[in-house]
């Protein structure tokens, strides 16, 4: 399984410190709400661009955003290797339309009460699912356990239909939440307050793998 810390808890007044100290990360999460979607604001596109030169780990952007169409572009960084929009938002198909058409990989996340019935005319499209196993929103909240069955649902559909997502888990991983998830079949898991938490982060990120 692989770990993409979320730098939404990190010190921001230490970003240089802060992502050395995730520099083993599979991917940095980049969660960008917008205060619409989400009742939250995170940061947007110039401090992403900051994060990406202070790396080479390549980026997964989150976009909690109500219009995702209108942030593509700007999120298209060398780095971004998934641009991540929500089923609940507004224009998502226009916006996975224009991720492909920047040569991101798309992703696709739905929220807690959002089932994956709903995705799956579009999980031929996607090459990643994000099950938010959290209301989107803010970090450090408890693990919903419904998720893991979503996580199961969406590995019968890919062996069923040879389907290219991976699936990526979000919200309240800790040591236990982890390894529910890796048994579940979870391909990439979201960590956030919990390894910032840790002393030595990339020793956290190599044991949990
Ligand atoms: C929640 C964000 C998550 C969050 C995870 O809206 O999408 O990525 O930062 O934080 P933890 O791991 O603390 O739940
Ligand atoms: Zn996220």
């Amino acid at each position: 399984m692989k770990i993409a810390p979320s730098v939404l808890t990190a010190d921001f007044t230490i970003l240089e410190k802060e992502i050395k100290s995730i520099n083993e990360a599979d991917y940095i999460h980049i969660d960008i709400m917008d205060g619409n979607f989400v009742p939250n604001i995170s940061f947007g596109p110039a401090i992403t661009k900051q994060i990406a030169a202070l790396t080479r780990v390549n980026l997964d952007v989150h976009l909690m955003v109500q219009n995702p169409s209108e942030w593509i572009e700007k999120f298209s960084l060398e780095s971004v290797e998934f641009i991540t929009v929500h089923y609940e938002a507004n224009d998502f198909v226009k916006a996975i339309k224009l991720i492909r058409e920047k040569g991101k990989k798309i992703g696709l996340s739905i929220n807690p009460k959002t089932s994956i019935e709903s995705i799956k005319p579009y999980l031929e499209d996607v090459d990643l699912v994000l099950v938010m196993s959290v209301e989107p929103g803010f970090g450090g909240q408890k693990f919903m356990t419904s998720s893991l069955d979503k996580v199961e649902h969406l590995n019968s559909l890919r062996k069923l239909n040879n389907y290219r997502y991976v699936i990526e888990i979000d919200g309240g991983m800790n040591n236990e939440t982890l390894v529910m998830a890796k048994n579940a079949g979870v391909d990439v898991a979201v960590v956030g307050s919990f390894l910032f938490n840790q002393k030595d982060r990339n020793e956290f990120m190599r044991k949990s793998r």
